[in-house]
């Protein structure tokens, strides 16, 4: 059975004294709550993402990384490799988020590459992907998904999808409170299932759990999160005060 998820992208946000204090904050909010099927999720930038696991321990609080580099190490001047993820104790990595494919150039050749180098590490994904607004007005944004997952997923075989977890976030709903509709988040949602399906088999597709990103508020999140194949969120600006993430866990 596919896990509901609550996973906060802090971005980069938060010096190490305000990351001790976030997850301190969330993990004390939600000590105690029954989280039944659901799992919590933090990702902090690199330089206190040691700190938070730290603070994080023997908690319900999962910690993620943003980002990792697609080698193993070497001559790549400020960036961080799965082994040294994993030596922190981090067990899962964002990847392909839109703004690391928009500021930074992230192919989906280099995105191929980073799932195949946390896949190698034993490393749990996070595969951000989402159509662009323009791509959604001339009516592209299913073409745009496919091709997205396509180019950097579908050359995995079936048994590689248990370390997925899909984030489908429209790129014009990011940090613009122009969340999409519950319908909009739904229509996808199933596309998305059914490529899966299509590709792989039905059981590959029901154990995939989907969360959807963009403008995810305490308001919006219960109606978004009751839709039939959204199983949680990829929240961002809502993932940084503690009450507001928590409303979301509760929304679930
Ligand atoms: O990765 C999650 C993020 O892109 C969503 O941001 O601020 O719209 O919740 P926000």
């Amino acid at each position: 059975m596919r896990k509901n998820i609550v996973a906060g992208n802090w971005k980069m946000n938060n010096n190490l004294s305000e990351s001790k204090a976030l997850v301190k904050g969330i993990k004390k909010a939600i000590k105690g709550k029954e989280l039944k099927n659901t799992r919590v999720i933090v990702s902090p930038t690199y330089v206190n993402l040691r700190a938070v696991v730290k603070k994080a321990k023997k908690s319900a609080v999962e910690v993620a990384a943003q980002n990792m580099h697609q080698a193993d190490s070497g001559a790549f001047t400020g960036e961080i490799s799965a082994d040294m993820l994993k030596s922190i104790g981090i067990k899962t990595v964002i990847l392909g988020h839109s703004e690391r494919r928009e500021y930074f150039c992230e192919t989906d050749e280099i995105l191929t590459k980073k799932v195949d180098q946390a896949l190698k590490n034993k490393l749990e994904i996070i595969f951000c992907f989402g159509e662009k607004l323009e791509e959604r007005k001339n009516d592209k944004h299913f073409e745009i998904v496919e091709s997205q997952l396509k180019n950097a997923l579908f050359h995995l075989d079936a048994k590689a999808w248990k370390n997925i977890i899909l984030a489908y976030e429209p790129v014009w709903a990011i940090g613009t409170g122009e969340t999409a509709s519950p319908e909009q988040a739904q229509e996808m949602h199933a596309f998305i299932r059914k490529i899966i399906s299509e590709k792989y088999d039905a059981k590959v597709a029901e154990n995939v759990s989907i969360l959807y990103g963009g403008s995810v508020k305490p308001a919006n999140a219960k109606e978004i999160f009751s839709k039939e194949d959204v199983d949680g969120g990829l929240i961002g600006g809502a993932s940084l005060k503690a009450d507001d993430f928590v409303a979301l866990i509760d929304a679930i």
